[in-house]
């Protein structure tokens, strides 16, 4: 009987043991499931904070790069200082050094009057015999058909045009040809009929005197567009179409000749549709500076 206490007892010993041991057990696997789970949860909060770092370091990497960019427009002011400050003695070049009357007592008859940067207004004029000795017709779009005369320019011109209306059809705007080179005869008849038509005076603000246009030169072209009927008037100026022309149009070797702004030195109204080949350099110039080509002739003179 003694024996079987003693048995019960010890196999009693050995179940608490065996039980105490499994609490031990699960104890210990429970902290270090937990010390996972504390583990995981840290590094999921470092993914965060590197997720941040990473933001921050793109916000790094532009503000590097604002500053990168800030010192390229810096160079690039820079350049184009230089290139402004060069430019006056390059466009000189360009130009040559042909003399221009600025004497408002008398139109004199230009020297070179084939150059591509001749100056043709009220003072300086072209021979009643003067025609270009290069005119083509560009392959562009007319407002009207068939053949005319005014369907041409000189060939550097036409090839300028071609590419500014091309310009134009690329950034979504229809503008059409109207009128190019005109003989010193035909002027003369237009600029008749205009003073029959509106006196002296007026027609003189809208109409060159025969050998004062610039279509006798062939570096001239009207365009206009089918919003206002292919007509010649201001509002060009205020439709898209003629907007991106102002903007524009040096970009291709063109200047509008006779701005808004600048009546009392072209000595002409408005005309928006008036676009004047002078090539590239020289038109740019004359943009940037916000100059007529009768004023650059005035200042470099
Ligand atoms: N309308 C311009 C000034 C011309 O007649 O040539
Ligand atoms: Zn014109």
């Amino acid at each position: 009987m003694k024996r079987l206490v003693r048995i019960t007892i010890i196999l009693s010993l050995i179940c608490i043991g065996i039980v105490g041991i499994t609490i031990l057990i699960n104890n210990r696997l429970e902290q270090a499931a937990r010390a996972d789970e504390v583990q995981q949860s840290n590094n999921s909060n470092a993914g965060v904070e590197e997720d941040q770092q990473d933001n921050l370091n793109e916000n790094n990497d532009n503000e590097i790069d604002d500053l990168d960019t800030q010192e390229n427009n810096e160079n690039i002011d820079i350049n184009e200082e230089d290139i402004h400050n060069n430019s006056i003695e390059r466009i000189i070049e360009i130009v040559g050094d042909q003399v221009y009357n600025f004497d408002p007592q008398k139109a004199l008859v230009i020297g070179n009057q084939d150059s591509l940067y001749a100056l043709v207004n009220k003072l300086n004029e072209l021979d009643s015999n003067y025609e270009p000795n290069d005119l083509v017709v560009p392959n562009v779009e007319f407002s009207f058909s068939g053949n005319d005369p005014k369907k041409q320019m000189r060939a550097v011109a036409a090839d300028a045009l071609e590419e500014l209306l091309q310009g134009a059809s690329q950034g979504g705007f229809r503008l059409v040809a109207v009128s190019g080179y005109r003989s010193y005869s035909r002027q003369k008849t237009i600029y008749a009929g205009n003073v029959d038509r509106m006196g002296e005076e007026a027609a003189n603000k809208v109409s060159a005197k025969p050998g004062q246009s610039e279509h006798q030169s062939g570096l001239a072209m009207d365009v206009s567009s089918e919003g206002i009927g292919y007509s010649l008037e201001e509002t060009l100026g205020d439709l898209p179409e003629g907007k991106w022309l102002v903007s524009h149009a040096h970009e291709y070797g063109f200047i509008i000749r006779y701005p808004k702004d600048k009546t009392s030195i072209t000595g002409y109204n408005y005309e928006p549709w008036h676009v004047r080949y002078v090539g590239k350099e020289l038109a740019a110039y004359l943009y940037n500076n916000k100059l007529t080509l009768d004023e650059f002739y005035e200042q470099i003179s």
